[in-house]
């Protein structure tokens, strides 16, 4: 090997050790400070309170059962079935919700009666926003006697 192979040989290791450190370098970086993903928010402005009937009130692109009820306030259900998500349906009659997909039912609590569900339904926090609106916070569970007091002019 004469000097200039070796120079030539030498100068392509360096550079293929460079690209390597580079490389692990990045890879550290990356691995110590990982890529941040924005959840989109889970808080849902649904309307006013006078907007809301007495009984419920299904809010099907939410999946949601907002309950006006005129002592209590209002109250939110997910209509997320638990067992494997199908909607539920509310059945004012039984006070009760079913779900058609493999006939869980729950009792006006949200609570598993029967069916393949072991757990019961999930009821949501509402607050009000400061423009007036309700506001459900799918992130926020809340026990199922939980309600919100507002004055509503209707
Ligand atoms: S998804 Fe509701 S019972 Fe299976």
């Amino acid at each position: 090997m004469d000097r200039r192979q070796f120079f030539t040989c030498s100068t392509s290791g360096m550079a293929l050790l460079f690209i390597t450190g580079a490389t692990a370098v990045g890879a550290l970086v990356r691995f110590l400070y990982p890529g941040v993903y924005d959840e989109p928010p889970q808080r849902l402005k649904i309307g006013y309170p006078g907007d809301f009937a007495f009984g419920p009130t299904f809010l099907a692109e939410e999946k949601i059962y907002v309950f006006r009820d005129d002592t209590k306030g209002f109250s939110a259900a997910s209509a997320v079935c638990p067992h494997l998500g199908c909607t539920v349906q509310y059945v004012g009659n039984d006070r009760q919700f079913s779900c058609p997909c493999h006939g869980s039912v729950f009792d006006a609590t949200g609570k598993a009666l029967y069916g393949p569900a072991s757990r019961p339904l999930e009821w949501l926090e509402v607050t009000l926003a400061k423009d007036g609106q309700l506001q459900v916070d799918g992130g926020r569970k809340v026990p199922d006697s939980y309600s919100l007091r507002v004055q509503a002019s209707s």
